[in-house]
């Protein structure tokens, strides 16, 4: 296969650079923005196992993605410490040519167990979800009572084997913005960078409401107020996060508005469901199946075929779209975060 395939880009002239791959559809957590325990109770039917691609199938398609001009992989879930052995896929996706980094998203329950493991197969970044250090409030954010002394555990396990870690957090009008001084301060001593995600409307369950945002402006004001922010450039074409840095220092925060200021016009993020789908778009309505065509066999050429028509088609800006909050955009049915990721 030709190793210098022409590099793609959409519609709107966005390269692929990213995938970010779900690995799995299960989570211990039941965040409420997410995955809401009325919805994903007990009954709530799993993926089989039988349905998810296997780790020799997301290497290949990987290094597919990688001939059209992916350099980013996201390894995310559900949770995707719950696939079992997932270190040796790390590996396996490490050794594709083109990859320059791999990163993973998880819950950090798991973290100080498979720290080390991650890292020897050659993981490079964890971002660890966390979005209150008050046991109460996480405990039911969570939806299953974990505490936050286990999430710290495995971000200082991770930190302390050599990964890159960052926390995102996750900020809800009235849940858990009084949480926003008490992680700026507790990650900024620990040296890590914490970033504030404005709440979004993703999946159909959230019950999502535009008057529980609350604006990354606000945050930065709130947080400048105490501190003294200023504003970093970005570090690279497309970065999802605003970067500031504390006045005097190398500590960093990040701000990622996609309702505030949405973030489309650089999108160039791909995204593998759980079911071998490839969006699109976090809120994209349907995907292209990949998994029939790589278990029926078909060639390299045809799966290339296959992704450079999608890409060279899209034309997705839901973020920017939103600002106008037409009804039928409100209508749309959209993939569940946890078959995609975040
Ligand atoms: P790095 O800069 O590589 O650390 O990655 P990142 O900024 O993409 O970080 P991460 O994958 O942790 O993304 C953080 C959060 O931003 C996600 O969990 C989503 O909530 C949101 N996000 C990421 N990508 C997109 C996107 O394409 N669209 C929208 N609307 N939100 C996104
Ligand atoms: N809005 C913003 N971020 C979300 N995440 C999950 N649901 C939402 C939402 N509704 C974030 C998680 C995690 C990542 C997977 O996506 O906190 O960091
Ligand atoms: Fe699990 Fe992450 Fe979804 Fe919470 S946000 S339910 S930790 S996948
Ligand atoms: Fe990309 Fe869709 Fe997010 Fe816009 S809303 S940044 S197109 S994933």
């Amino acid at each position: 296969m030709d190793g210098n395939l022409k590099k793609i880009v959409d519609l709107f002239g966005r390269p692929l650079r990213d995938i970010r791959i779900s690995v799995t559809d299960q989570c211990n957590f039941r965040c409420q923005y997410c995955m809401p325990a009325e919805i994903f109770g007990p009954d709530y039917e799993f993926l089989p196992k039988e349905r998810l691609l296997s780790f020799e199938e997301l290497t290949r398609l990987t290094r597919i993605f990688a001939l059209l001009g992916v350099k980013k992989v996201r390894i995310t879930g559900g949770e995707p410490l719950m696939r079992k052995d997932l270190p040796l896929l790390i590996k396996m996706i490490k050794d594709v040519d083109g990859i320059s980094e791999i990163a993973m998203t998880t819950n950090g329950v798991f973290l100080a167990k498979y720290a080390q493991a991650l890292k020897d197969a050659g993981l490079n970044r964890v971002t660890v979800s966390l979005d209150s250090l008050n046991d109460d409030r996480f405990g039911k954010i969570n939806g299953r009572g974990f505490k936050v002394d286990k999430i710290l555990e495995g971000i200082e396990v991770a930190a302390s084997v050599g990964l890159t870690v960052k926390i995102n957090m996750v900020v809800k009008k009235g849940g858990n913005d009084q949480d926003i001084l008490p992680m700026a301060r507790y990650f900024s001593e620990k040296g890590h960078i914490l970033r504030f995600i404005e709440y979004m409307d993703v999946g159909n369950t959230n019950g999502w409401k535009l008057d529980q945002v609350v604006p990354s402006q606000e945050i930065v004001k709130m947080i400048d107020n105490e501190w003294s922010l200023e504003p970093v450039d970005s570090n690279y074409y497309g970065e999802v996060a605003t970067r500031y840095r504390y006045k005097g220092t190398n500590k960093e925060i990040g701000m990622i508005s996609s309702v505030t200021q949405a973030f489309c016009s650089t999108c160039s993020r791909a995204r593998l469901s759980v079911e071998g789908k490839l969006y699109t778009c976090l809120f994209a309505s349907s995907g292209t199946d990949l998994r029939g065509p790589v278990k029926e066999g078909k060639s390299d050429e045809d799966i290339i075929k296959l992704i450079s028509k999608v890409w060279n088609d899209r034309h997705d800006r839901y973020s920017e779209e939103r600002l106008s909050n037409t009804a039928e955009l409100k209508k749309r049915k959209k993939v569940e975060m946890s078959h995609i990721g975040g």
